[in-house]
């Protein structure tokens, strides 16, 4: 397994290319099993997940062809082979359940593994199964694998989701595209990655209305057609790499960031004392070598703070000046990377679902371990200011979420460098 290597202390200045959005990208590609036609993304990140999904799509007898180094994917489902996704692709990434909603629209039937688990939580599917039954599918839990069938196709309905789950509102948004009917999804999730699924899927002859509010309504169409979509840049990478000259001091300019993506985000750095300017190209973050300051922060669903980036604000906030204290409401166990930042000196508890951060002058560099996606990269950027030397084991954990992240660094003036294991 490899390891990443950063040297702390360097003052970061340049520009960081931003991708397009993974999590936008792995509810894109299930889309193409809606329409026999093809349907071609592009601005697509390269990212091992977007590789699981390739694998799980062609498991289904879809053809996807990564082209432009993948940045281009031109899929095709004209011949479907099965509508089986098995456990062993499944279980390494659980938006691979973003299949069961086109597959029962298009097949009528799907037998999905339950993804199981992760490092951050129970991850259930209830709100899933729900959403489907209400679109008429019967949905049985057999051996692990979720079996679904929809008897002479959807049909829309009123769907209110207990919770606004963004992959419960993807696949019912996908479902109803091709349910006999109007659907209206209640309570659904806003994020932008439902946004530029709404409009991907408008371009391919859905008929949607609401996308980004907590109601979207869809009228059933007979069938869809084939389509190319840019990917919307990717809101966690943006955050993230915002993240590097507060910390790390020195001034950083993400290309193709938007405000609007990351609001909240850039609302918390204000109240920090982080300057961030909007600029034609992309936005600007600068440090004037002044400490951060404490921020307390809160994790809700869209427009709300991202739980996605409240690992890597926590990494922050250990060298702000003060108290912060996050509450994170989305995951059940989303804390994983704070006992790796107490090896690097931060002072922080955690009790239940919140963890009190009192900011120290600055961290010393250890070996760290990886443990989730999010949590990986809180580390490297707490290496950025750390004294001395941070190795951080388990990248394959970043590898899923962040597209050459030692180059974009390293393009900054970062010192780091990835370790390959013998
Ligand atoms: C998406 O996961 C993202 N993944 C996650 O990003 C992100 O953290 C999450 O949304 C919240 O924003 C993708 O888009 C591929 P949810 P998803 O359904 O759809 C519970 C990353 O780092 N829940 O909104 O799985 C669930 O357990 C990843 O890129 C149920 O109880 O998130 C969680 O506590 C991590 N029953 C909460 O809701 C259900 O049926 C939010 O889940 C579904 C969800």
């Amino acid at each position: 397994m490899d390891s990443i290597i950063v040297r702390g202390g360097v003052p970061l200045h340049g520009q960081i290319p931003i991708a397009g959005a993974k999590n936008a990208c792995l509810a894109l590609m299930p889309a193409t099993l809606l329409s026999e036609e093809p349907l071609t993304l592009t601005n697509a990140p390269r990212l091992s997940d977007i590789a699981t999904m390739k694998t799980l799509l062609e498991s289904l007898g879809a053809e996807v062809t990564a082209m432009a180094g993948g940045r281009v994917l031109a899929m095709s489902s004209h011949g479907l082979t099965t509508t089986r996704a098995d456990y062993d692709i499944v279980r390494k990434m659980r938006a691979s359940n973003l299949v069961l909603g086109p597959l029962l629209a298009r097949e009528h039937h799907a037998v999905v593994s339950l993804p199981g688990g992760c490092a951050i939580g129970a991850r259930p599917m209830d709100i899933h199964i729900d959403a489907l039954t209400h679109l008429g599918a019967e949905i049985e839990l057999r051996d692990g694998y979720l079996h679904a069938v929809a008897k002479g196709g959807l049909r829309g309905a009123r769907v209110p989701l207990r919770f606004a789950s963004v992959g419960a509102t993807e696949n019912t948004l996908m479902a109803a595209t091709l349910a006999r009917g109007t659907t209206v999804i209640e309570n659904a999730a806003r994020e932008p990655e439902i946004v530029d699924l709404a409009h991907c899927l408008r371009r391919m002859g859905a008929r949607i209305e609401g996308e980004g509010t907590a109601t979207i309504t869809v009228e059933g169409v007979d069938r869809l057609n084939g389509a190319t979509h840019p990917v919307v840049t990717d809101r966690i990478e943006l955050g993230t790499y915002m993240l590097a000259p507060v910390i790390a001091g020195g001034e950083v300019e993400c290309l193709g960031g938007r405000i609007d993506l990351v609001a909240a985000f850039v609302e918390k750095l204000h109240e920090a004392g982080v300057e961030v300017e909007e600029t034609a190209t992309g936005l600007i973050v600068r440090q004037n070598g002044t400490r951060p300051r404490a921020v307390d922060v809160v994790t809700e669903p869209f427009p709300g703070f991202p739980t996605d980036l409240q690992a890597q604000m926590m990494a922050m906030l250990c060298t702000a000046e003060g108290v912060s204290v996050l509450e994170e409401r989305i995951f059940e166990n989303r804390f994983m990377h704070a006992p790796e930042l107490m090896r690097m000196g931060a002072r922080i508890e955690v009790h239940g679902g919140t963890a009190c951060v009192t900011g120290v002058e600055r961290l010393r560099g250890a070996p760290v371990m990886a443990t989730d996606l999010r949590a990986s990269v809180s580390l490297i950027l707490a290496g950025l200011a750390a004294e001395g030397e941070t190795v951080v084991s388990r990248v394959y954990h970043l590898d899923r979420g962040y597209e050459e992240l030692e180059k974009k660094l390293s393009a900054v003036g970062a010192q780091v460098e990835r370790v390959r294991a013998s």
